[in-house]
């Protein structure tokens, strides 16, 4: 840390930070191996890409860059409002839900009071970072076996102390969920202060028929907040668009914490578009599900151990350093995501297109031979 005469320059919380590493982009291995075509399975993106739709609206919409976007961003509330059949007042944006996350954890928790929070671990980094950043003190609950939600555990990680409660559901990194009635029963039995935020990132790509989102369970509790995201199922991750659903008074105090202007004018117009066009997202969900079983199948038969999965990606464990797997596939033009202790024998594979699955499938294959 640098100092001047004693003195940090920045406090204790921040030098504990490190910057978030996101997939390697195509143009990285490509710039730095010289590998054409390779392929990214790294990011849970959306293989398909935007909606037709979105790419005309976004297009017609760049003649007004030079307009801040509604700081309100009035229609897209709107609409989601409409959606969901929700009040307006009870929806917010984020710039992705990335940014609610860390709105919430300056919002709710007092830190000059002491307050705490939950969260399970592995799940996705940002709850621990949002918190550290904010200066909330947190309790990570590991998850059973590295990959089951353990909520009797995180019920009782719970203290007088604790404002705020991450739940992601499904899970990044494990794809795994929590089903409706365990889900019911942990959420009526947590202490009323407690403000839970189900993360349903992947909301959409789920088929277990027990799964329940948030917003069917509205009723357990006054305070729970659902977030989503336009990155998945939508396939807008670039326009970075999310959103939270919850009791006015709890979108109400995330809307005080929020940037003027935090979503801009391109994401709020094509989010838009992307809400519009159910058939677009119906056509990926139906190819993920698709997908995800043949892939899951194919990596199971390699011997690999494949942890069964209700999103875009799947878990796998190599049993043997993450890192040598990783860099084995980068040269094949195949880039994945490597794992951090304590799932570091694990690669997250995001599930592709066809042509891409068979692609990291035959790598795969030749990584096992070798
Ligand atoms: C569980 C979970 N929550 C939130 C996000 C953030 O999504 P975004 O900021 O793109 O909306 C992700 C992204 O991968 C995620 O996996």
């Amino acid at each position: 840390m640098s100092e001047r005469e004693g003195e940090a320059l920045f406090p204790e919380r921040v030098a504990q930070m490190v910057p978030y590493k996101p997939g390697k982009p195509l143009e990285e291995l490509e710039r730095e191996l010289g590998i054409k075509n390779a392929i990214k399975l790294a990011s849970n993106e959306n293989p398909l890409g935007p909606s037709p739709k979105v790419i005309e609206a976004v297009r017609e919409a760049a003649a007004n860059l030079h307009f801040y976007p509604d700081g309100a961003a009035f229609a897209l509330r709107q609409a989601l409002a409409e959606h969901h059949e929700v009040p307006i007042e009870e929806v917010v944006l984020g710039n992705g839900s990335n940014e609610l996350i860390d709105m919430a954890c300056r919002t709710y928790p007092d830190v000059d009071a002491g307050d705490h929070a939950v969260f399970g671990h592995p799940s996705f980094v940002c709850y621990w970072l949002g918190c550290t950043a904010a200066g909330v003190p947190y309790t990570a609950v590991p998850l059973r076996d590295h990959l089951h939600w353990d909520l009797e555990a995180m019920a009782a990680a719970v203290t007088p102390k604790t404002k705020l409660l991450f739940l992601a559901n499904p899970n990044n990194p494990t794809g795994s969920y929590v089903g409706r009635d365990e889900l019911r029963r942990f959420l009526a039995g947590l202490p009323e202060r407690v403000v839970v935020v189900m993360d349903e990132a992947y909301y959409g790509l789920t088929d277990a028929e027990d799964y329940a989102s948030g917003l069917e369970l509205r009723d357990t509790r006054e305070r729970l907040v659902t977030f989503r995201t336009f990155s998945k199922t939508h396939g807008i991750a670039g326009l970075r668009v999310g959103y939270a659903i919850g009791p006015a008074p709890l979108v109400d105090a995330l809307n005080r914490m929020r940037e003027p202007f935090n979503v801009n004018l391109l994401g709020q117009i094509g989010a838009l578009a992307a809400l519009k066009d159910e058939a677009h997202v119906q056509r990926y969900v139906a190819m993920n599900r698709t997908e995800r079983t043949r892939v899951s199948r194919a990596l199971a038969e390699l011997g690999l151990g494949v942890a069964p999965s209700q999103a875009n990606f799947v878990l796998v464990d190599f049993r043997r350093p993450g890192t040598e797997v990783y860099d084995a596939l980068l040269r094949d033009g195949v880039i994945v995501r490597p794992m951090p202790p304590p799932i570091e024998t694990s690669l997250r594979i995001t599930i592709g297109t066809p042509e891409q699955n068979d692609r990291m499938l035959a790598a795969v294959a030749k990584l096992q031979r070798s």
